[in-house]
C-alpha cells in the first residue's frame, strides 16, 4: 500500500544515471535459455519485472542469482517447458520465452497474456510467425502449447511487433536454414538481443531493419552481456527537466535511441545538448505546443506518450497527440485531469489545450508510465500530489523516489496504511 507524495514547485537541476533498458533485459534473460551453461548479463535494472522474469526461468529449470545490476543464469538443465499463468499474468512480457524454448527444446506451453489496462495485446502475429517456421500451434484452456522444432522460412510481419520479431529471433537462431523476418520492429532492444544472440554464435543481419535475416547455427554458448541503457527512462527524465527549467542532465543511455524525442523537446523551445551517452536539457521559454503521433521505432516511442501528455498539459497552446500503437492508451488523460489538466480524447487521438498551471491531488496510477508521468506532473503542480497504485511503476523504474530526489524534487514514499506517514513532508534534495 505504498504511495509517492509529491510537493510540486522545487527547482530541478543536478545529474542522474539510468540504467540498463528493462524491454532489453527481460529479453536477454530469456535468451539466456538457449545457451546450456552460465550466462551472464550486466547493467539490469533492479525491477520487479526483472524479478517476475527470473522466477519465469526459474520454473523452467535455469537458476538465477543477482549481484547489484549482474544477473547469472544457469540454463545447464532445463526441466520444464511451461510458463504458467500466475506468473504471465504479472508480467505480459514473460511470453517471450515461447521463442526461446522452441529453440532449446522444441517444445513450449505458455499461458496466454490475455489483456492489460493499456489495450487487448494479441498474440495473434507471434503464433502466426512462428507457424510459418513450422511449429505446430494450438491454443487450448488457456495455453499456447507450441511444438517445434522451427524451420528457416521468409515471414513477414502484419506490423512490426516488438514481441513477436524477438520470439521468432529466438526461434529461429538454432532452426535449420535461413530465416528472413519482414517489417521486422527495429527498436534498440531488438538490436541489443540480435547482439547478444550472435555473441552467443548465432548468425543474424539486419537487426535494426526491417528485414532480418537469420542463418540457423548447430548450437549457441553462453556469453557475458551488457544490457543497453535505458532510452525510455532516460526520457522520463528529460521530460522532468522540460517541466521544469532544469538543466538536467541524464547520462547511460545512447541519444541516437531518443532522436525523435529530442527533436520534439527542441520544437517545444527545450534547449537539447548531446555527447555521446548524456543529454542535458533546460528550457528558458514557455512551453510551445507541438504535435505527437506514436509509432514503432524510430517513430515517436509510445511508452512516453503519457510524459509528453504531462509537458503539453502545461503549453501555452493546444496539440493534437495520436496514439497509433496502443489502442487504450489514454487513460493517463482521467487522471491528470484531476490535477487541471484540459484534455479532450476522441478515439486514439488527444487534444491537450495547455492551461497556464496544475493543481496537486490524489491520483492513481493507471500502467507503468502513466504512473510515472503522474510524479512528474506533480513535480511542478502547485500544492501536493499522491500518486498511489505505484506498484505499476516498480515494474520499469529502479529507484524512482531517489533519483528525482538526488535533482532535488521533494518527493517522498510512504506507505498508506500509516496515517502518520500521509503527513509528513515529502523531503527533497536537502530533507
Ligand atoms: C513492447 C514493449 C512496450 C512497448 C511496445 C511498443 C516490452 C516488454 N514491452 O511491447 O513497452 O510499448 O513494445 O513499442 O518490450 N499486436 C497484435 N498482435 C500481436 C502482437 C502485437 O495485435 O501478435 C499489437 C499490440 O496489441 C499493440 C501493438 O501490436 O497494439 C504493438 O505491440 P508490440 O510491438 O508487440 O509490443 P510489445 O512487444 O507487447
Amino acid at each position: 500500500m505504498d504511495a509517492i507524495v509529491v510537493d510540486g514547485g522545487r527547482p530541478l537541476t543536478g545529474t542522474v544515471r539510468v540504467g540498463g533498458a528493462k524491454n532489453s533485459a527481460l529479453k536477454l534473460m530469456a535468451a539466456a535459455l538457449l545457451a546450456p551453461g552460465v550466462t551472464t548479463l550486466r547493467n539490469v535494472p533492479d525491477i520487479s519485472d526483472v524479478a517476475v522474469m527470473a522466477q519465469v526461468l526459474e520454473r523452467l529449470g535455469a537458476h538465477v542469482t543477482r549481484t547489484d545490476h549482474t544477473l547469472t543464469i544457469d540454463a545447464t538443465t532445463l526441466t520444464s517447458h511451461e510458463a504458467p499463468y500466475d506468473l504471465v499474468v504479472q508480467m505480459r512480457a514473460s511470453t517471450c520465452v515461447l521463442g526461446a524454448l522452441i529453440g532449446r527444446v522444441g517444445r513450449a506451453h505458455v499461458a496466454m497474456p490475455g489483456g492489460c489496462n493499456i489495450g487487448s495485446r494479441k498474440v495473434d502475429i507471434h503464433i502466426a510467425g512462428l507457424e510459418h517456421l513450422g511449429v505446430t500451434i494450438s491454443t487450448e484452456h488457456g495455453y499456447i502449447d507450441a511444438s517445434g522444432p522451427a524451420h528457416g522460412a521468409r515471414v513477414a510481419l502484419d506490423f512490426p511487433s516488438v514481441g513477436a520479431t524477438e520470439n521468432l529471433l529466438m526461434a529461429s537462431v538454432l532452426a535449420d536454414g535461413e530465416t528472413v523476418i519482414d517489417n521486422a520492429a527495429r527498436e534498440p532492444e531488438i538490436t541489443d538481443l540480435a547482439a547478444m544472440l550472435n555473441e552467443m554464435g548465432a548468425s543474424i543481419a539486419g537487426a535494426g531493419t526491417p528485414t532480418i535475416m537469420v542463418t540457423g547455427v548447430a548450437a549457441l554458448s553462453a556469453v557475458d552481456h551488457t544490457v543497453v541503457g535505458d532510452r525510455i527512462e532516460a526520457g522520463t527524465y528529460l521530460v522532468a527537466g522540460a517541466l521544469d527549467s532544469g538543466p538536467v542532465t541524464v547520462t547511460g543511455f545512447d541519444p541516437a535511441h531518443l532522436d525523435i524525442v529530442l527533436q520534439k523537446l527542441e520544437h517545444m523551445g527545450c534547449l537539447v545538448v548531446r555527447s555521446a551517452d548524456a543529454v542535458t536539457i533546460s528550457r528558458e521559454g514557455p512551453i510551445r505546443p507541438v504535435d505527437i503521433q506514436t509509432l514503432p521505432f524510430p517513430g515517436f516511442p509510445t511508452d512516453l506518450q503519457a510524459a509528453f501528455m504531462a509537458l503539453l498539459s502545461l503549453a501555452d497552446g493546444g496539440a493534437v497527440i495520436t496514439e497509433n500503437v496502443f489502442e487504450n492508451r489514454f487513460i493517463f488523460a482521467d487522471e491528470i485531469a484531476r490535477m487541471g489538466a484540459d484534455i479532450r480524447i476522441d478515439g486514439h487521438y488527444a487534444l491537450v489545450r495547455g492551461v497556464p498551471a496544475l493543481s496537486g491531488a490524489p491520483v492513481r496510477s493507471p500502467d507503468l508510465r502513466g504512473g510515472a508521468a503522474l510524479v512528474l506532473a506533480g513535480l511542478v503542480a502547485e500544492g501536493r500530489t499522491v500518486v498511489t497504485d505505484v506498484h505499476h511503476i516498480d515494474r520499469g523504474y529502479e529507484g524512482f523516489v531517489e533519483k528525482l530526489r538526488c535533482l532535488g524534487a521533494a518527493v517522498n514514499r510512504i506507505d498508506i496504511s500509516d496515517p502518520d506517514a500521509a503527513q509528513s513532508p515529502s523531503g527533497g534534495a536537502n530533507a
